[in-house]
């Protein structure tokens, strides 16, 4: 029998992730289901609760679904803790997400400065769970999806005893792309990837076990199968770029790539339907309206207008691999280790890994590519500073995260920027 824990239990989310867990029941016999949030999230959880428990019940499946903003209660003999929680909500987000606009930086919830911000919010609540689950659950594994999710699990990684994978839609939405494209099933697809979270590029790919790399590319380059998450701009690479890259890059690598046409995307977007963070504010609102209706009892459609639509898939099968020791591959967020010597052992990258009992064993990559080595380590700078200066509260090392960025034009916006994030995120920066 397995016990689940979820924190953040009153997101969105939560019925994607519960109907992942049923249609994996065969494979994870969840006996208990724990959703747990704070005294805020309360009447969301009781919302979305009741809604997985209908799912259960509708399933037939004996599992019980609890709801309760006692974390302690919940933890307790845990198997797998899953995150998926928002520190500030979307309140928050929609700071993080203006704040750098305004100065014509861009203001993505993970990409840049937001992901900073998000970050100095996050990693102190997470390691906070992770003191709570060494004295209750010490053998438990946390899988992380609340983002910034690569520092997220990096930060766990090096101030915790906890095991640890952090997860992202991002890789398996660009299977499914390539799925799409050679209109095979996504188990038929296989590629090699690597990078940090929300920055991956795969080679290696192979359809039914045929590698189709140089095809592929040619087709993105010529429009078909680019990689579309939701919550993304639907903007093309150039071809001449794609073919010059030879890489499939995830879509996040357009707010490099067209840095500016992103930017003057988003400013525009945010002056006519919003950024997203108040996008996804009222997607949440329409979703909890649906959610109430005590006749629905799956997973509604309208789910996949969110950018982590599939995430359970992920999740669940990561879960899996671990819990009967499968030794399968799947892409994670873990210690590099020297799966690449072109990062710290100690950093967190993503990558292809076999999954076990044990966890992630990160498969040998080699040398990053010259095209793209520079930039993974310039973010990999960033991302080391805005541990630090989570943990620390330190504000020089705050303000050096921001200005190392390479998206951060000059480092007396990165100033302003830091200063007004500071005001607006006050409640949420103990350390600071
Ligand atoms: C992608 C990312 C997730 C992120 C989501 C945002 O799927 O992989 O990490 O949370 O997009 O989607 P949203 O609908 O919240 O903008
Ligand atoms: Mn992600």
């Amino acid at each position: 029998t397995l016990k689940i824990v979820t924190l953040g239990g009153g997101s969105g989310y939560t019925p994607e992730l519960i109907d992942g867990f049923i249609r994996r029941y065969d494979e994870l016999p969840v006996s208990q289901f724990w959703l747990v949030d704070i005294a805020a999230g309360e009447e969301k959880l009781k919302i979305v609760g009741a809604l997985a428990q209908r799912m259960v019940k509708k399933a037939g499946l004996p599992m019980t679904v609890h709801l309760t903003t006692d974390r302690e209660a919940a933890l307790r003999n845990a198997d797998f803790v899953t995150t998926q929680l928002r520190v500030g909500q979307q309140e928050a987000r929609i700071h993080d997400e203006a704040i750098p606009l305004k100065y014509g930086v861009l203001g993505q919830e993970t990409t840049g400065a937001g992901g900073f911000m998000k970050a100095q919010r996050t990693i102190p609540v997470l390691l906070d769970l992770c003191r709570d689950m060494e004295r209750l659950c010490p053998d438990a594994w946390l899988i992380n999806f609340t983002n910034p999710a690569g520092i997220v699990t990096e930060a766990i990684e090096k101030y915790s005893s906890i095991k640890t994978l952090g997860i992202c839609s991002g890789a398996n939405s660009m299977m499914m792309d390539i799925a799409k494209v050679y209109d095979v099933r996504r188990e038929d697809v296989y590629a090699r990837v690597m990078g940090l979270n929300h920055l991956i590029f795969a080679d290696q790919i192979a359809v039914k076990g045929h590698d189709v790399t140089a095809e592929f590319i040619e087709k993105l380059a010529q429009g078909n199968g680019q990689n579309q998450l939701q919550n993304i701009p639907d903007t093309g690479l150039p071809p001449a770029f794609i073919r010059a890259l030879g890489l499939y890059p995830l879509s996040y690598l357009k707010y490099f790539y067209l840095h500016r046409e992103m930017v003057a995307h988003s400013v525009k977007d945010s002056q006519t339907h919003g950024t997203r963070g108040e996008q996804t504010r009222e997607i949440e609102r329409q979703l909890f309206e649906l959610y109430k209706n005590p006749q629905l009892e799956s997973k509604p459609k309208e789910l996949e207008s969110r950018g982590g639509a599939y995430y359970s898939d992920t999740a669940c099968s990561i879960i899996s691999a671990i819990y009967n020791n499968r030794q399968e591959i799947h892409v994670v967020n873990t210690l590099n280790r020297g799966a690449t010597p072109d990062l710290d052992e100690n950093s967190v990258v993503e990558t292809n890994a076999m999954i076990d009992r044990q966890g992630a064993h990160p498969l040998a990559y080699g040398r990053l590519p010259v095209k793209i080595r520079g930039l993974i380590q310039s973010v990999k700078a960033f991302e080391e500073l805005t541990i630090e200066a989570a943990v620390t509260g330190d504000y020089s090392t705050a303000l050096m995260a921001l200005s190392v960025h390479p998206l951060m034009p000059s480092v007396d916006i990165a100033e302003k920027i830091l200063d007004e994030y500071l005001v607006v995120n006050r409640p949420f920066l103990p350390q600071y």
